[in-house]
Parts: structure tokens; C-alpha cells; sequence
């Protein structure tokens, strides 16, 4: 079956494809795919899945950058599919699932270990002061400290880009670092110090051998680095 309109280009992709009930390992399928030059790369993967193949596997949801599900590997760097536009790419395009998560099937892999690790650090409010009676405020300033790391959107490409992650996935990650950050500088949180504890632990914060690659790979611009190098030395100020 063929796609209803033909595109103004074409394109090879190549997709890293495993299927654990039959394939011994990983290996490489190509497909030329017809494109718009707004396409993006979610839109090839769709072409294939619903025109070509019906068994590739990915996962996605809100196609425009927002919910964090289809970070992968694409020409070797860590991506949204849904915000990567094909005539931005080297031609033939190489499409692969993250890396240091176990794979479930194709581009599928495994979130359990990355979430384990962001729930860790606790990634909500602690306060059990009394109700101020409405909201709990705080000045602009307070806010702008940790505005960065609001920005999060649990894609994983940041922690799955970090060679020491690769290597031992006992580390916390730079997402669960970013995600500490945006609550350890929230004027309005109790829990900073246990948090710190944390990652001052052996997997923690001072793992991080400040590569940048994780700043590189991530889609919403944070200042990953930055953010872990402030927990580094939040955990050193606080003598923790
Ligand atoms: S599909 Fe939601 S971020 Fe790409």
C-alpha cells in the first residue's frame, strides 16, 4: 500500500529493528520513504508503519514535542522524532532506540529503570507547613531560579546521551538530577536536604563527568549541565 500523495522528495531510511520472538539481535531495515518539506521524522516513521510495515514498533502520543515519548536515535544523535524535520538530515537517515535502556521491541525500549530513578528524587512539592490560607507565594526572582528545569519533559534523551549512564545504569541521570534541581532551588519546598542526600550518594550527581553531551541532546534547551553542576554545589554549600 502506498501513500495517497506523492511527496516532493524521497528519502532512504534506515530503522534498527529487533523483535525478541524471532530475531537473534539487532539488524538494520531500509525503507525509501516520499516527503513533504515539513515533514518530520515521525512522519516517515508513520509512513512506514502504516503503508509498509505494520509490525514497526515506536512510541509516540502528541506528535508536536509536548509529551516526551519519541526520543530516539537519529543520524546518531538523541531526537524527538516529532520535532525533527527530514530535509534537516543527512541523507540516508538512521533511525535507532535510545541507548542504555534494555529494548523491548525496535524503537521501544524499556522506561522503567529511568522513571525508578526520577521518581527517586521525589519530583513534587514537600511542605507540611500550615496552609497559608491560599496559595503559597514567591517572588518572581524565586521563581526565575529554577525556571529552567521546569522545562523538563521526561524524554530520556538527555540521560540515554550520558556515556556514564551507558556504562553503569545504577547512575541517577541527568534527568533525575534536573528534575531534583527544579524542587531543591523552589523557595517553597522542605525536602531539599533529603534530595541532596540522594544524589550525594555513589550513583548520584558527582558521577557526572560533565561530557555536555546530555545539554546537546536535549529538545527543550535546558542547561543540563549547568543544573548539575548547581546540585554539585548545592550538596558541597549545604555540607551534605
Ligand atoms: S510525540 Fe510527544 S514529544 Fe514527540
Amino acid at each position: 500500500m502506498k501513500r495517497k500523495h506523492s511527496g516532493t522528495g524521497r528519502v532512504d531510511v534506515k530503522v534498527m529493528r529487533w523483535n525478541p520472538e524471532f530475531d537473534d539481535a539487532p539488524h538494520w531495515e531500509s525503507y525509501t520513504v516520499e516527503y513533504e518539506p515539513m515533514d518530520r521524522i515521525l512522519d516517515a516513521l508513520h509512513q512506514i508503519k502504516w503503508y509498509e510495515d505494520g509490525s514497526l514498533s515506536f512510541r509516540r502520543s502528541c506528535g508536536h514535542g509536548i509529551c516526551g515519548s519519541d526520543a530516539m536515535v537519529i543520524n546518531g544523535v538523541n531526537r524527538l522524532a516529532c520535532k525533527t524535520l527530514i530535509k534537516d538530515l543527512k541523507h540516508p537517515i538512521t533511525v535507532e532506540p535510545i541507548r542504555g535502556l534494555p529494548v523491548e521491541k525496535d524503537l521501544v525500549v524499556d522506561m522503567e529503570p529511568f522513571f525508578d530513578s526520577y521518581k527517586n528524587i521525589m519530583p513534587y512539592l514537600v511542605n507540611d507547613d500550615p496552609s497559608p490560607g491560599g496559595e503559597r507565594l514567591q517572588s518572581p526572582e524565586d521563581r526565575e531560579r529554577y525556571d529552567d528545569t521546569t522545562k523538563c519533559i521526561l524524554c530520556a534523551a538527555c540521560t540515554t546521551s550520558c556515556p556514564v549512564f551507558w556504562s553503569d545504569g545504577e547512575y541517577a541521570g541527568p534527568a533525575a538530577i534536573v528534575n531534583a534541581h527544579r524542587f531543591v532551588f523552589d523557595s517553597r519546598d522542605k525536602a531539599g536536604d533529603e534530595r541532596l542526600q540522594i544524589l550525594a550518594q555513589k550513583d548520584g550527581a558527582f558521577r557526572c563527568r560533565t561530557t555536555f553531551n546530555c545539554t546537546d541532546a536535549c529538545p527543550r534547551g535546558i542547561h543540563v549541565t549547568r543544573a548539575v553542576q548547581e546540585v554539585k554545589r548545592e550538596i558541597l554549600n549545604r555540607s551534605i
